[in-house]
């Protein structure tokens, strides 16, 4: 099994030492409960550099006190069988406790009121945590728009993390599409000196995009909830044969969706870099889906390239 490091200060000399020895280091941030997705990223990583440290960390300040966070699926020792599998000893853990304690630091009773922005670390009393990371255009669509605080939660640990670990390389999954370029621009404008990969989804093979939620999924939702990988192949098959107008695409895939009894949250055509919505199919998109089947939200998207 793969060696596990729980201490900031262990893992950020584990990383020097690996450093010294002229070894390349790849991060694969996770949130444990790993499935075959994450471990095409840890993969990915191992074909990238000399080591891979995978984090396991469930983030709190990328949930609202709204959201799921207590009940976030996880099983350590599984994912631990799971690396070990792949690793051939060149995969670390890193497995932290809580990264917003500071130690020492007062737990100010925080004013959750008047629409400010609140995230569980705030929640939980602050622990004198107070900077976070924005990227102010790119995390305001898309997931962003019902999820206020998730990317600002997700840019400050993936920093965090970069700076615990200082990698080469870190590698993200193309299934939360917004999220992999939104940490691209992070560390083109904030200078960071690591290589960013947007890695495939990986799916089940009915189609259904991997991800820890899946489990949640009664087995008829789950049936429903392949009209979402099914609507957007459908778009992409209609944009092959010439369909160029988003607002028709989007209407193929909302009927499927709502045929199935989804509940959708978005469907949006945008630039694959600046996320931007288009109307017309010119060059390169990304078409986006967010949908809820029973209570779980379900994310997946396509690329669509013209050549
Ligand atoms: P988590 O949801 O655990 O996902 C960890 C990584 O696995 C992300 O880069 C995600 O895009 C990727 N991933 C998940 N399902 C995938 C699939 N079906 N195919 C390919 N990649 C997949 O995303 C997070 O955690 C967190 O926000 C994190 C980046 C760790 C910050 O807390």
């Amino acid at each position: 099994e793969p060696e596990v490091i729980r201490d900031k200060e262990a893992m950020r000399r584990w990383s020097r030492a690996m450093r010294s020895q002229g070894m390349t280091i790849g991060l694969v941030p996770t949130m444990g409960y790993l499935h075959e997705g994450h471990l095409s990223l840890v993969r990915q990583s191992l074909t990238l550099a000399d080591v891979t440290v995978v984090s396991i960390y469930v983030n709190p300040g990328q949930f609202s006190p709204t959201e799921d966070l207590s009940t976030y699926p996880s099983d350590f020792s599984g994912d631990l069988v799971k690396l070990a599998a792949i690793s051939g000893g060149k995969v670390f853990v890193f497995n932290p406790s809580n990264l917003y304690d500071y130690g020492g630091g007062e737990r100010k009773k925080v004013n959750t009121g008047g629409g400010r922005v609140v995230s569980c670390v705030e929640e939980g009393g602050g622990l004198g945590h107070e900077t976070w990371i924005r990227v102010e255009r790119l995390e305001k669509g898309l997931c962003g728009k019902s999820r206020p605080v998730f990317f600002r939660g997700v840019a400050t640990i993936v920093t965090k993390l970069f700076n615990i670990v200082e990698p080469d390389v870190a590698v993200f999954g193309k299934k939360d599409y917004q999220q992999w370029r939104i940490i691209q621009r992070m560390v083109r404008d904030l200078d960071f000196g690591i290589e960013i990969v947007g890695s495939d989804i990986a799916r089940e093979k009915d189609g259904l995009a991997m991800s820890s939620r899946n489990v949640r999924l009664s087995d008829e939702e789950r049936q429903r909830a392949l009209s979402i990988s099914r609507s957007l192949a459908m778009a992409k098959a209609s944009v092959a044969k010439g369909q160029t107008s988003c607002v028709e695409l989007k209407d193929i895939i909302i009927q499927q969706l709502v045929g199935s009894d989804g509940r959708v949250d978005y469907v949006e055509i945008v630039d694959q870099e600046t996320l931007e919505g288009v109307e017309q199919i010119k060059s390169g998109v990304v078409v986006c889906v967010a949908a809820w089947f029973g209570t779980v939200r379900l994310i997946d998207n396509i690329e669509i390239n013209i050549t």
